[in-house]
């Protein structure tokens, strides 16, 4: 069947190194959309901007304008963090039953990108159904209906810009779709790890770790670009590879741990910003000095991609 699963951490490191091992051609898939006369031009702007769907010298263009323009956000927001997420994490501090990731997680997540972005989408629905959107088994019906929800995003991301700044449209687009369920996913699932573990404590008392305990991006995928031969297998062109990132998140060492971000040319731009959003998240919740008790958590379902609760509930204990 041409498909490969890697879930030992030293053989993803190395895969992830090899130029013989490319991204996944979305943008393919838009084309072929086109010529079938059932266009998703809304995914194909999103596409076109995000590095992860490009190899070689167009990936390097795009990574660079990413990366200057996460750099200077990084700038603005870090020393603002604390104010951005205290609504949201206060409401914490009335006992009773909290679902965390409706009442918590995801308006704190959606304001935190709104600042990296300059809009807070507010249509919860078109956001929930981007998560589909780096699914490769995506089939014409669900390419359509995705391309609709993104379609809503975009228009909203279109009307917060000022006319002179019009072209970074894509860049807004595709910021959100690479940063909002990875981000999302890796803070609930985190959450879900340490509140069901030390249930019953004060947040004071619990240990929180430097980088989140669990990931919400658990694989990642390459295709081998030409017959090769890879750790002692023989791989056909078009191979498919899944690297179990997740694998990273279960080391002893930090550096290993910090691979839940990825490794090599494409690895997460995100990644400054992801980690200063958990310090102090964590670093507030440990000095709110408030007991929870886990209820319970379900994962979400509606995608093969991310790993994310769609329900964290937790009782806060008077
Ligand atoms: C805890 C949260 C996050 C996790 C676990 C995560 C994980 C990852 C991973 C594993 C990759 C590499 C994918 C691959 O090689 O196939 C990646 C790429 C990327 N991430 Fe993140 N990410 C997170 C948050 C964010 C955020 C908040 C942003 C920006 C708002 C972001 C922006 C990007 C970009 C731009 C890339 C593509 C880099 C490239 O292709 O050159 N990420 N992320």
């Amino acid at each position: 069947m041409n498909r490969w699963v890697v879930d030992k951490a030293e053989f993803a490191a190395e895969l992830l190194a090899d130029p013989r091992f490319l991204t996944a051609d979305f943008e393919g898939v838009c084309k072929h959309m086109a010529n079938a006369g059932q266009p998703v031009e809304n995914l194909a702007l999103a596409y076109a901007n995000i590095p992860l769907c490009h190899d070689g010298e167009r990936h390097k263009a795009l990574r660079r304008v990413m990366s200057e323009h996460l750099a200077a956000k990084r700038k603005e927001i870090t020393p603002e963090i604390a104010a951005i997420i205290a609504p949201h994490l206060s409401r914490l501090m009335r006992p009773g039953r909290v679902e965390v990731m409706s009442e918590i997680l995801s308006p704190l997540v959606d304001a935190f990108l709104g600042r990296v972005i300059d809009v807070v989408i507010e249509d919860k629905q078109a956001l929930a159904a981007l998560s589909p959107a780096f699914d490769h088994a995506m089939g014409p019906r669900k390419l359509i209906q995705t391309d609709r929800n993104v379609g809503k995003v975009r228009t909203t991301i279109q009307q917060s810009l000022p006319q002179d700044r019009l072209e970074a449209e894509g860049r807004h687009l595709a910021l959100l779709m690479l940063g909002r369920d990875p981000l999302l996913g890796s803070l609930g699932e985190s959450l879900r790890y340490i509140f069901e573990l030390e249930s019953g404590r004060s947040t004071a008392e619990m240990n929180f770790p430097s980088t989140p305990p669990e990931t919400g991006v658990p694989y990642i995928e390459r295709i081998a670009s030409e017959d090769c031969r890879f750790v002692g297998i023989d791989l056909a062109r078009g191979a498919r590879l899944r690297i179990m990132l997740q694998a990273f998140s279960y080391s002893a060492e930090e550096r290993d741990r910090l691979r839940i971000f990825g490794v090599g040319a494409h690895a997460c731009l995100g990644r400054p910003l992801a980690l200063d959003l958990w310090k102090c998240m964590t670093t507030a919740l440990s000095g709110m000095d408030i007991r929870l008790r886990f209820e319970g958590s379900i994962p979400r379902t509606t995608d093969y991609v991310f790993t994310c609760p769609r329900y964290l509930n937790v009782e806060v204990m008077g």
